[in-house]
């Protein structure tokens, strides 16, 4: 049974509608959830919509395309968008808020506020993107703000920006559980992506070796490579597919996100070490990751796919 979700376009109606549902439930069932997205959704976002309303009373998902976290060279323009679809998945997951604001209900004044997380960002995305985890800080603190909920869940695809959530998080005392969710892989192991739309046949038959090469990590650091070591093996892999343009593959720890000591074997880490790979096929930019324990690596040979 589906039933649609309520449209919303302004804070204040946002707000209202939030504050009815706490007022009309005992407490202990008043918990919101929210899972704030840019739209154009896949089953990895129906695994985020799926999982708040299996926890909250409430589930609220947020559909805004944030200008402010797009490089002037990025794909903002064209970023594929389609409200009706989403609003359809969003009823068929149990969703009960849907906030769409505009860009101009977002950001209704020129902004002199921006949300600067450092360390975490530094490298990955945060080196190759400029400017864009000021945008993503600052959206998500202002929609946090908004929606007041309980938990937020993310998706762990995008392993910095939940790194980065998390610490604002806890830097700012925001009273919201950062979830975080792990990603939805197609049959043949592609990580699921809005921007999978861009990819041509040829390019999307070659993106699998993002999921090819980080299928390989855990033996690889069973051998005991270090993080330079790993990384030239991946980006060797992942050449191999002539089309794939490979921005960074690194391995750092998690959720610090600090270069390992060249030197170190992976193997001897203690605690969690992100696998990330940024890779370009024409203009589509594609990342993915893994994330594991290293001293458990050869307890579960993870990753089938
Ligand atoms: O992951 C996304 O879709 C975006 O970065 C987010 C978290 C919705 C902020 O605009």
């Amino acid at each position: 049974m589906t039933s649609k979700p309520t449209i919303v376009r302004t804070v204040a109606e946002l707000r209202k509608r939030i504050a009815s549902f706490r007022r009309s439930r005992p407490i202990e069932e008043a918990a919101v959830g929210f899972v704030p997205t840019m739209g154009y959704l896949h089953e990895g976002h129906a695994s985020l919509l799926r999982r708040s309303v299996q926890d909250n009373g409430l589930t609220v998902l947020s559909i805004f395309v944030n200008p402010i976290q797009f490089g002037p060279n990025e794909d903002l323009d064209k970023y594929p968008r389609d409200e009706e679809k989403d609003v359809a998945l969003a009823a068929s997951c149990g969703v009960d808020l849907v906030f769409l604001p505009t860009v101009q209900e977002m950001y209704p004044q020129r902004r002199v506020t921006t949300v600067m997380v450092s360390e975490v960002t530094d490298g990955l995305c945060g080196a190759s993107r400029p400017g864009h985890f000021d945008g993503v800080a600052t959206v998500v603190a202002k929609l946090l703000n908004i929606v007041q909920p309980d938990r937020a869940y993310f998706g762990l695809k995008d392993a910095q920006q939940v790194a980065v959530v998390t610490r604002m998080a806890q830097d700012l005392n925001i009273p919201t559980e950062i979830v975080s969710c792990p990603t939805v892989r197609e049959e043949d192991g592609l990580a699921l992506s809005s921007r999978n739309v861009y990819l041509n046949a040829e390019e999307r038959e070659q993106a699998l070796s993002l999921s090819r090469s980080l299928s390989r990590v855990a033996e690889w650091i069973g051998e005991g490579v270090d993080a330079p070591e790993l990384s030239e093996l991946l980006k060797r892999e992942i050449r191999r597919s002539p089309l794939a343009k490979v921005e960074y593959a690194e391995a750092l720890t998690y959720p610090d996100l600090l270069p390992p000591e060249p030197g170190t074997p992976l193997r001897s880490i203690d605690g969690s070490v992100l696998v990330a790979l940024a890779v370009r096929f024409g203009t589509t930019r594609l990342i993915d990751n893994r994330l594991l324990n290293p001293k458990e690596v050869g307890v579960h040979a993870c990753f089938a796919k």
